[in-house]
């Protein structure tokens, strides 16, 4: 798959994993940064940049990572057309596909350590949206973009 991944400084170590994990099993993952975990930024500028790359059809699915992931997603789903999921385990990951068509997946780096996060990932990644009944659903949570 081709990949987006982004997380500011409380997400950087977390993100290193990731993306080291993603790109060993052959993806293609873009590090929109930070690159520099021992430096403060502002996670709305990554949430934001990866989620407009989703959004604008250049990758299959982003995954953004603050401290708690809270942030950064709410961030990302700022951006018309993001569905950015906060997941805190495989289960919310694969529902996250499967119920809500996600196509960002969040993590918090101080909440879930390495292990759990791939777990996570793969999961999400592994996911697929249902359709059917949650197509409704999903058309009628993109709709309130507009109002
Ligand atoms: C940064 O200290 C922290 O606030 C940020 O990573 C994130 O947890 C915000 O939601």
């Amino acid at each position: 798959m081709k990949l987006i991944i982004g997380s500011d400084h409380g997400g950087f170590a977390l993100k290193e994993v990731v993306k080291q994990h993603l790109t060993s099993l052959g993806h293609e993952v873009f590090d929109q940064g930070t690159h520099d975990g021992t430096v403060s930024v502002d996670y709305p500028d990554y949430g934001a940049a990866v989620a407009r790359a989703v959004v604008a059809g250049e990758y299959d699915f982003g995954i953004v990572i603050c401290g708690t992931g809270i942030g950064i997603s709410l961030a990302a789903n700022k951006i018309h057309g993001a569905r950015a999921a906060l997941c805190t385990d495989p289960y919310m990951a694969r529902m996250a596909r499967e119920h809500n068509d996600a196509n960002i997946l969040a993590m918090g780096g101080r909440v879930v350590g390495p292990g759990l996060a791939l777990s996570i990932v793969e999961a999400f990644l592994n996911g697929e949206f249902a359709g059917g009944r949650h197509t409704r659903r999903v058309n009628k949570l993109m709709a309130l973009e507009t109002f």
